[in-house]
């Protein structure tokens, strides 16, 4: 332990940390790890360049962002209470002033939006939280958090040293501090709150903005430490973070990239370690391997850091019109639990297995001298020990992508897989290893088939330019108008063309050329549909392109420009544009016809937007008629009653376009199925409806296609976990792990010997029901799709099914004893893979599984 550098305040605490050092010995008997309740008396939190103390003790943190309004208030419980049987003893989220503050001066903490009932909840399950107030958030959140009345506040620049921004920010913050506080949630006062988050990944705007922006992130700093929540203050990716600020990493591998805080009196946290990667329509699949993540996690806390954040541990739903630009509703849906709040293994259960462990290295890992020893040019062993006091942890890490290598360490062989980390709890014994491997599946319901009546409205009147009131030369700027209240704007214009205006040539099709800012548009000459056209979250503007058919006279075009939510990154965010710029008409007998100032007319929203006709009470208000299929910007609607049981519900919209969702008036999110991405498939195709949305009968669903679908086509479905794998080789130390679980002690005396096992076990009341796959061999690939290697013990499914069918958890022997070694494959590794089907008790033969997905 260093005396430098600590807290002047918090001098009295770090004195306390000898006496706590003593104390925190005496409690390190194995088994008991978990001294985390909390006490209800207020609780000083400090820090120094080793951890974070409470208390003066040193403690480590496993943390996981869950953002309330990403989920309905009543899947809050189960979800922190998943979170905390996964080992987190930290949940974070970040406070979003968009919603909480939708009109200046107009607030609204209801329902999703209840954040003081959420941090309370933390409390109640005896965890702590982080708030990160931002407020600007980023978060592939609309505005990135930020109201979008701020955008009208005379001369107001964002993030920067700016009067007008500064002061309704820091109104925002001494806000929500105050209502903290006054909800006692602060660790100062008892409360679960142990940091607070000030801004958010700044450096880079810093680096726009110059010495404004060194003025201003000075300035929230001081702001920030002046309403005296009594915990400390952090900032992510800020390496030099003023004053008594701890800068923290955001990335997929602070472990290894990033050099720590500046100031070196801070600790390591590390605030976002991302357990997959965010999506926007567009995007093809992404996954972090479970093995991936724990290796970032385990490499991370071998370097000193003490605080690790999974973004997300639960990822949720952008609901409504929430999300960020191009950002799909379903969010993180690869985190440990997924969009649904259900386990998603293996990454859950192995996570939970690493903070096990490091826990069992508590001691060593918070008071242990560091020491590092290479021992090749890819491993090194990363040691935290007490002498005198036998107390010790050790990480060999094996950083070769390719190769398994055997590593001696202190005399003793130790087998480290490819791209892997083995924790030794006492240098001696593997506790842990990062490398290592249910599926879910979607099953219709009745509600699919029963009563699949739909009626629509067409929201077909076409605008003309004489019906708009407000009338420009050239087009506006979109959310200039829409002010954020609807994604939706239209703009029109007229012209009349001569007979020799028009192509000489019957064959030739003049052309319609729209160019947008973003995001995506559906345009119509005469009241006929000409085609759709769009940006990406790369590159937001885009050129529509098509041919049409024009008329000697008066024609009226009109486009439907949308916007698929505000940017939420960048500098001068208050600039940023959508909606339509030049427009022209090409292949006309005179050439070029250029319409960009020809006078445009814009209408705000749709009809049924105005009229609210996805709600109950606004239905009456239009005439439904019986639905016609592949009409662009239609309104759909049906009924249906709620699937039974407790399986979260999804809507399969394969066979629609591009849209919004309403069930019983509240919104489900932007559906955008026809974006194909490079595997020429959509990015999302299933969609969450909460359950809370829901009531037990004749239930409304509203669809507003934009561009053409087949609404009797779309599916209600209910989602299973119930593939479940096992993924495991001869030498990997991971079986200790399943046996640890058990009595969470370790009692053996060496890694070495154990004879390996794999486990498969199904969720509560459910069996194994149909082995896959399983083979002893070279196996590959992914739960799900596991494939046949070189090497191949055809024996595997036999001994598989013959344990686990009709069982709930079976324990397989990975051994050649066994399944019969193949001879032709000396020298492998040999891995058992196995997958297994879970069902209830019952008889198979309900309607089939849909998808994977
Ligand atoms: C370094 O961190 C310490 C502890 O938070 C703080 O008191 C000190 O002011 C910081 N030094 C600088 C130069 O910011
Ligand atoms: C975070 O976790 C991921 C796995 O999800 C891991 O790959 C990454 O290295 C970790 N670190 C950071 C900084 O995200
Ligand atoms: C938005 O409107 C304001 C005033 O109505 C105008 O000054 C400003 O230039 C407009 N912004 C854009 C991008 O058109
Ligand atoms: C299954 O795995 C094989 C090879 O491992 C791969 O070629 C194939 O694309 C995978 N299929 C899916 C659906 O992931």
């Amino acid at each position: 332990m260093r005396d430098d550098g600590i807290m002047p305040g918090l001098r009295a605490a770090a004195l306390a940390v000898a006496v706590a050092f003593a104390a925190a010995l005496a409690l390190m008997v194995p088994g008991a790890a978990a001294a985390w309740e909390l006490t209800k008396k207020g609780t000083v939190v400090s820090y120094d360049h080793r951890s974070l103390m409470i208390d003066g003790r040193r403690e480590i943190f496993f943390s996981g962002s869950i953002h309330y309004p990403r989920s309905p208030p009543d899947m809050w419980p189960d979800l922190i209470a998943k979170a905390k049987e996964g080992g987190l003893n930290v949940v974070e989220s970040y406070v979003f002033w968009n919603v909480h503050e939708p009109e200046k001066g107009v607030f609204n903490f209801e329902g999703r939006y209840d954040m003081i009932k959420f941090f309370k909840l933390i409390q109640e399950h005896d965890m702590y939280a982080v708030v990160r107030i931002g407020p600007f958030v980023q978060a592939e959140w609309n505005h990135g958090g930020l109201p979008y009345w701020l955008r009208e506040v005379p001369d107001i620049v964002f993030r920067t040293n700016n009067e007008p921004y500064k002061k309704l920010m820091e109104e925002f913050v001494n806000r929500i501090v105050k209502m903290l506080k006054d909800a006692n949630l602060f660790a100062s006062q008892g409360g679960p709150i142990i940091l607070a988050q000030i801004e958010n990944e700044y450096q880079h705007m810093e680096a726009a903005f110059k010495e404004e922006g060194t003025k201003y992130i000075n300035w929230a700093a001081k702001m920030a430490e002046a309403t005296g929540t009594g915990v400390p203050w952090i900032m992510c990716k800020q390496t030099k973070a003023p004053g008594e600020v701890i800068p923290t990493c955001n990335g997929r591998n602070c472990g290894d990239t990033w050099p720590g805080p500046l100031n070196k009196t801070k600790p390591l946290l590390w605030t976002e370690n991302w357990t997959a990667q965010y999506r926007v329509f567009g995007d093809p699949p992404s996954q972090r391997s479970a093995e991936d993540i724990a290796f970032a996690v385990a490499r991370f806390f071998s370097v000193g850091g003490t605080l690790t954040n999974y973004y997300m541990y639960h990822g949720g739903t952008n609901f409504g019109r929430t999300a960020a630009a191009f950002v799909m509703p379903k969010y993180y849906d690869e985190a440990p639990l997924d969009e649904f709040g259900l386990y998603k293994e293996p990454k859950w259960g192995h996570l939970r297995d690493l903070h096990q462990a490091l826990k069992l290295c508590k001691k060593a890992l918070l008071w242990g001298t560091p020491s590092t020893q290479k021992l090749g040019k890819q491993f090194e062993a990363r040691v935290f020990e007490i002498k005198d006091q036998n107390v010790c942890v050790a990480f060999l890490s094996n950083h070769n992508t390719k190769d398994d290598v055997t590593l001696t360490f202190r005399d003793k062989p130790y087998f480290v897989l490819r791209h892997s980390i083995s924790i030794l709890a006492d240098c001696k014994t593997v506790v842990f290893s990062t490398q290592h491997h249910n599926q879910r599946t979607f099953h219709f319901t009745d509600q699919t088939v029963q009563n699949n009546v739909w009626q629509m409205f067409d929201e077909e009147k076409i605008p003309k330019f004489k019906q708009a009131k407000i009338r420009t030369r050239k087009a506006e700027e979109l959310y200039n108008l829409t002010k954020d209240k609807t994604d939706y704007l239209w703009y029109t214009t007229s012209f009349k063309l001569e007979d020799d205006d028009m192509p000489f040539r019957r064959d030739v099709r003049p052309v319609l050329e729209v160019n947008s800012h973003g995001h995506s548009s559906v345009a119509f000459v005469n009241n006929v549909f000409v085609g759709c056209g769009h940006g990406t979250k790369m590159n937001k503007a885009f050129m529509l392109q098509k041919p049409m058919d024009l008329k000697k006279g008066i024609n009226h075009i009109a486009v439907l420009a949308t916007t698929m939510g505000m940017m939420d990154s960048g500098a001068y965010l208050e600039h940023r544009e959508a909606g339509i710029d030049r427009v022209q008409i090409q292949g006309l007998n005179a050439g070029t016809l250029d319409l960009t100032n020809n006078g445009w007319g814009h209408i705000v929203g749709l009809v049924g937007e105005q009229k609210e006709i996805y709600t109950e009470k606004g239905m009456g208000s239009v005439t439904w008629k019986p639905a016609v299929n592949d009409k662009p910007l239609t309104w759909y609607k049906r009924h249906f009653d709620m699937p039974s049981g407790e399986d979260p519900v999804v809507l399969d919209l394969d066979p629609m376009g591009k849209g919004m969702i309403f069930v019983n008036g509240q919104g489900v999110g932007r559906y955008w199925i026809s974006y194909k991405h490079a595997l020429g498939r959509s990015s999302q195709q299933l969609y969450h409806v909460p359950r809370s949305f829901m009531r037990e009968k004749d239930n409304v669903l509203v669809l507003f296609e934009e561009e053409g679908g087949r609404p009797d086509a779309v599916m209600i479905l209910t989602v299973k976990r119930d593939n479940i794998c096992t993924f495991i080789s001869e030498k990997n130390p991971a079986h200790i792990r399943s046996w640890q679980r058990k009595d969470s002690q370790i009692t053996a005396k060496d890694g070495g010997n154990l004879k390996p096992q794999a486990t498969l076990t199904c969720p509560p009341k459910k069996v194994i029901q149909q082995v896959v796959f399983a083979s002893y061999g070279n196996p590959e690939g992914i739960c799900g799709n596991y494939t046949v290697g070189s090497c191949h013990s055809p024996r595997a499914k036999e001994v598989a099914e013959k344990t686990c069918l009709g069982q709930q958890t079976c324990t397989l022997p990975v051994s050649a004893d066994v399944y019969g070694g193949d001879i032709k494959c000396p020298g492998t590794t040999a891995t058992l893979a196995v997958q297994a089907k879970c069902s209830k008790r019952s008889p198979p033969g309900v309607p089939g599984a849909a998808a994977a997905q």
